[in-house]
């Protein structure tokens, strides 16, 4: 049995050959490549500006701190299906988060649940395109238009999607993009903001330009954990190696299995931006990242396609939930999220047949202790953090596995729901 794995970093060996020949050169920070990605960026999407972040997540800090500053409102109204840094982001941004249930289908804010939240406080509406799912734009774009208050577009997992033909992060007055190791440009770890908004776009290049160069010995030690986790991964070693290993772990060890290689297991409130996080992306990271994109829109075919198969496969079942395409949408489908009742169960079931899925570990932060003062009660949400199970849509997935993936399901929910 010749196992899959879950998931394969993008950008790969490219972006290793290029870290190894910069640093062994001494050229991490040379040359204008920066320059050059926010000049792609902002063909690629249409943007009038862009500006490269260390971060994503220090670009939803940056716009949201404009916004409230220019406003001086401070409630931001989002999901709480996201990272927990996303809500923490929100508040070192001097804001105060308010969360509004999602969707039970594709898991983004619910425009009923935002709309009665919307008073004259609200600086910002920051709407998440999970999983690469475009959000119900037409509607929480329509709520916010009605009340004036700009729409951020927290787009970290849906580089490449479109919505009514437009880029996804250009719909809102920003809209923000990870280049993360886990995402479909990896630069180990960096992000962008687009925008039109001229104002916006200054006051950001304002605060990025006094950001101090990016950290070698961080970038290094990045460089060499993605390098680890492709070697785990590799055809030569994840049947032999990882798989068993995750395996053994699957089966014997399911909870902290999950949180071992969870990066949301414990979260914390933190109320201003770490001094760590203000640095300038490196032109050898701008580099990895321009390198990825002559290829994002076959990538986003490929992943479509595997979408496809287990949409069509996995359809009419009724203790599934599957993720539903909005109208005018082009996905980025970064995973399949499939939700069922008993994931680890499925997920041990699949393991056993040497199908290696994974569970989703972002969890409803509006149940965080860390975060009680903000708490609401998100039911949906609540439900939804604890069934999603991701199917592997990477470009190279065989789609031979991701059909077998279908199997697999299908035998299990035979069996389980009866
Ligand atoms: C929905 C969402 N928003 C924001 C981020 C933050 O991206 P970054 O790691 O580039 O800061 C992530 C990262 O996983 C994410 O999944």
């Amino acid at each position: 049995m010749t196992a899959w794995p879950r998931f394969k970093m993008y950008g790969v060996p490219t972006i290793f050959r290029q870290a190894v020949s910069d640093f062994a050169g001494g050229r991490v920070q040379s040359g204008d490549d920066v320059a050059a990605l926010e000049r792609a960026l902002s063909d690629l999407t249409g943007a009038a500006h862009a500006i490269a972040v260390p971060q994503a997540r220090v670009g939803i800090h940056l716009v949201l701190k404009s916004l409230i500053e220019r406003s001086g409102k401070q409630k931001v109204v989002l999901s709480p299906y996201t990272i927990y840094d996303v809500v923490n982001m929100v508040v070192s941004a001097g804001g105060i988060p308010v969360f509004a249930d999602i969707e039970p289908n594709n898991a983004n804010l619910d425009p009923d649940a935002v709309a009665p939240l919307l008073d004259d406080g609200v600086a910002a509406v920051l709407v998440t395109h999970l999983h690469g799912l475009v959000c119900d734009l037409e509607r929480l774009g329509s709520l916010c238009r009605k009340r004036g208050i700009p729409l951020v577009e927290d787009a970290a997992q849906a580089f490449g999607g479109h919505w009514e033909g437009r880029a996804l992060g250009t719909v809102g007055i920003a809209g923000v993009f990870s280049f993360g190791r886990a995402k479909n440009v990896n630069c180990f770890f960096g992000g962008a903001v687009v925008t039109d908004d001229g104002e916006l776009a200054r006051a950001l290049r304002d605060e990025v330009r006094d950001y101090a160069a990016m950290d070698p010995a961080k970038l290094a030690k990045r460089v060499l954990s993605c390098l680890g986790y492709s070697v785990a991964v590799s055809r030569a070693l994840f049947p032999l190696i990882t798989h068993p290993l995750y395996r053994w772990l699957t089966l014997r060890h399911p909870k902290r299995g999950a949180e071992l290689l969870s990066t949301e297991r414990s979260p914390v409130l933190r109320s201003s931006l770490p001094e760590a996080s203000r640095r300038k992306l490196s032109p050898m990271q701008a580099r990895c990242a321009l390198g990825q994109f002559p290829a994002l829109a076959e990538q986003q075919r490929k992943r479509g396609k595997l979408a496809e198969i287990y949409r069509s496969g996995l359809a009419n079942l009724p203790s599934l939930r599957l993720p539903i395409e909005l109208p005018g949408t082009d996905n980025v489908y970064l995973a399949y999220p499939i939700q069922v009742s008993d994931r680890v169960a499925l997920q041990q079931f699949m393991v056993r047949q040497g199908r290696d899925v994974v569970i989703q570990h972002i969890g409803n932060c509006a149940d965080y202790d860390c975060f009680a003062e903000y708490r609401r009660s998100c039911p949906v949400a609540r439900d939804v953090a604890a069934s999603v199970l991701l199917l592997p849509t990477y470009p190279d997935y065989p789609p031979s596995e991701a059909r077998a993936n279908v199997e697999a399901i299908r035998a299990f929910l035979e069996v389980h729901s009866q």
